[in-house]
């Protein structure tokens, strides 16, 4: 049994309410955590490689799964960071930064930005986009934003941006990222 606010008597009451046992109770949080990385390994992402810094000194780019769509009026995406991540202060509020979104051919590209910072821009071709941050004119589109919103929820940061505009480049087949192998359609 738990309390929940009863819906006839008015907001403030609270009611005993009896809870299915199958459902987890508010206080049962999932401790297994190899065993929630191999269910989420099992949700099929696109990729993308996020890029801020609109000077050479100060480029960042990384490899990035968990964008997601989040509104059309006003147009806006997420994606989150780990919190250790030694950029996240660089996506300061109103600061611009692109999507990448990576085509099958941009496997290397992938690594490349998943791995050490000082490789990232190494003898990698670049353009810069119409908010002075790189692109990568391989991908399958670009979105150039700006950061509205930074949400700290548990190990991670949820980056919320305001879409300033957006490109669609080419027409190849998409990186798509399952059970932590690279795919394609
Ligand atoms: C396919 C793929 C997707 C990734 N997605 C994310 C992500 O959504 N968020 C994140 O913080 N790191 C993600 N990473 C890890 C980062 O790319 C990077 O390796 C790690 O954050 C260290 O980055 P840093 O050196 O910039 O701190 C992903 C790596 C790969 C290979």
């Amino acid at each position: 049994m738990v309390d929940a606010p009863d819906s006839k008597s008015g907001e403030g009451n609270l009611v005993r309410v009896r809870v299915s046992p199958a459902l987890p109770t508010k206080n049962k949080i999932m401790k297994n955590i190899k065993n929630l990385t191999a269910v989420f390994s099992l949700f099929s992402t696109g990729i993308t490689i996020v890029t801020n810094g609109t000077n050479r000194k100060q480029f960042f780019g990384c490899t990035v799964n968990s964008f997601s769509s989040l509104s059309l009026v006003p147009p806006k995406f997420l994606f989150c960071l780990g919190n250790e991540n030694l950029n996240l202060k660089s996506f300061k509020f109103n600061s611009p930064l692109n999507v990448n979104f990576l085509a099958k051919s941009q496997l290397n590209l992938s690594n490349k930005f998943a791995g050490s910072l000082e490789k990232r821009w190494v003898n990698t071709k670049y353009k810069i986009a119409n908010n002075k941050v790189p692109f990568f004119p391989e991908s399958l589109g670009l979105l150039e934003a700006k950061v509205e919103k930074k949400v700290i929820s548990g190990d991670h940061t949820i980056i919320i941006c305001l879409i300033t505009n957006c490109i669609k480049l080419n027409t190849k087949k998409p990186l798509i990222y399952y059970k932590s192998k690279y795919h394609t359609v």
